[in-house]
């Protein structure tokens, strides 16, 4: 398969798909022989490129703006890479967005209540109970981008549902042949 470099973001709150979302494209990337290609996630990234940073705002915008960062110069090499990250904040992710050019913003949208059920990692349950503070959309806000250049309602559509949608806007933008 060809593919020009190109960023796809994937945003949203915890537990609502970015991660699964993520393997789930790489592997059918990687099936379809695309060979350079690179994974960042925030779950990830913050154990290396990005430890010792916190969940202020200002650390989380650090925290964007260095993937963003590693991101672009991926990119400009032809590299396909997959970004997943809350990425909370629409200004930062905006400006991260137009530095890099060739990006595709995901929004990865279930609704809180729908995350919380899952609570996958149990976090929820302990930001609820005040173990955790400033967790995204119950005491730290979440800005849902205005504009996304794919929408996957992870609630109401399946993993292969959500990932052939994805690879259709890359298709359809030339991303992908
Ligand atoms: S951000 O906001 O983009 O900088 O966050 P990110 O780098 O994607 O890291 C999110 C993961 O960190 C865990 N975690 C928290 N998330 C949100 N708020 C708080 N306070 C928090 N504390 C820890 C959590 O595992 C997130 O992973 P995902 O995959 O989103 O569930
Ligand atoms: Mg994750």
């Amino acid at each position: 398969m060809e593919h020009r470099g190109v960023t796809v973001w994937l945003t949203g709150l915890s537990g609502a798909g970015k991660t699964t979302i993520t393997k789930a494209l790489e592997q059918e990337l990687r099936s379809r022989n695309c060979e350079k290609l690179e994974v960042l996630d925030g779950d990830i990234v913050r154990q290396n490129l990005t430890k010792g940073l916190g969940f202020s705002k200002e650390d989380r915008d650090t925290n964007i703006r260095r993937i963003g960062f590693v991101a672009n110069l991926l990119t400009r090499n032809g590299v396909m890479v997959l970004v997943s990250a809350i990425s909370p904040y629409r200004e930062v992710r905006e400006e991260v967005g137009r530095q890099i050019g060739n990006f595709v913003e995901v929004f990865v949208n279930a609704p809180l209540n729908v995350c919380e059920e899952r609570d996958v990692k149990g976090l929820y349950k302990r930001a609820r109970a005040g173990e955790i503070e400033k967790f995204t959309g119950i005491d730290d806000p979440y800005e849902p981008p205005t504009n996304p250049t794919v929408e996957c309602r992870t609630d109401l559509e399946s993993l292969d549902e959500s990932v052939g949608k994805v690879l259709g806007k890359l298709e359809e933008l030339g991303y992908i042949s």
